[in-house]
């Protein structure tokens, strides 16, 4: 142990002290990382304290008018409880949104390959692509919170993408563990775009996006490839390594 706070910190193997670089991609790995936690604890507080309080007081409200006949009967009330209800609705119904955008609650209850099918699922119904999707592998795999999280982040995007831009009838998402890494694919039949020329422009508006999207992979060890000519639909590949050994139960669905 060292009290000189300037010193480099080692690496793991204890060989050699860090480059500048390395731990700039530590420090940022950090930051992500306590990011994530953050959102996960905000999305709790959220669920569990603001989402509990508003159901209670609409329960309450429905149980008052319910024991009072006599004032739901009153002139002007009944406009007054069907507005209180409907607020007390649209309340309720926000902060499940907020709950879901912030980490959704399917990452930590059932684990990623569940979680995407959930994701799949959810695109299809609001957006009316079909969604093929497929995980395989990754049962007896314990892949961490950081690579779950990142990779439920990096399919979002992409799914996210295809939404926005790709005017896509059909979405294939695969999950494959394949050591020393997990794959996802997701590939559209969408109307394709020029990759080199959007990645430099994503680049300078700094957002998640695709530029976005490989500097989280690259964070973690890994890669985004991008495949697309206009015209032909667009297909994405994330390689991240996660260091462990695989077998070949699956989860699959279609989605229409
Ligand atoms: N699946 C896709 N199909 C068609 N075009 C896409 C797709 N994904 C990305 N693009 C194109 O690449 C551009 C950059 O994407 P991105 O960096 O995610 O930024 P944004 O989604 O905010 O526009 C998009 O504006 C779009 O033109
Ligand atoms: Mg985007």
């Amino acid at each position: 142990m060292t009290d000189d706070h300037s010193a480099p910190p080692e690496r793991q193997d204890g060989d050699s002290p860090m480059t500048d670089l390395e731990q700039c991609i530590l420090f940022n790995r950090d930051l992500l990382h306590i990011h994530e936690v953050e959102r996960q604890r905000i999305a709790k507080d959220l669920h569990d304290v603001v989402g509990q309080a508003l159901l209670t007081v609409k329960l309450e409200l429905n149980m008052m008018f319910l024991q009072h006949p006599d004032i739901a009967d009153r002139q002007g009330i009944a406009a007054l409880r069907e507005d209180l209800t409907g607020a007390m609705h649209k309340a309720i119904r926000s902060v499940r949104d907020m709950t879901y955008a912030l980490r959704p609650p399917d990452l930590d209850q059932l684990g990623l390959p569940l979680a995407l099918s959930a994701l799949c699922t959810d695109y299809t119904e609001r957006c009316g692509f079909e969604t093929d999707y497929l995980s395989a592998g990754l049962d007896r795999i314990h892949l961490g919170f950081e690579v779950e999280t990142n990779l439920y982040r990096l399919a979002q995007e992409a799914l996210r993408n295809v939404e926005k831009h790709a005017m896509a009838t059909r979405v294939m998402v695969r999950l494959v563990a394949s050591h020393p890494n997990v794959i996802l694919h997701v590939a559209d039949n969408g109307r394709g775009f020029e990759v080199a020329r959007m990645l430099a422009a994503s680049k300078s508006e700094k957002g998640l996006g695709l530029w976005g999207m490989r500097q989280r992979a690259k964070l973690l060890g890994g890669e985004v490839r991008v495949n697309s000519t206009p015209g032909t639909g667009t297909s994405m590949v994330v390689k991240i390594p996660y260091g462990g050994g695989g077998n070949c139960n699956d989860v699959a669905h279609t989605s229409r």
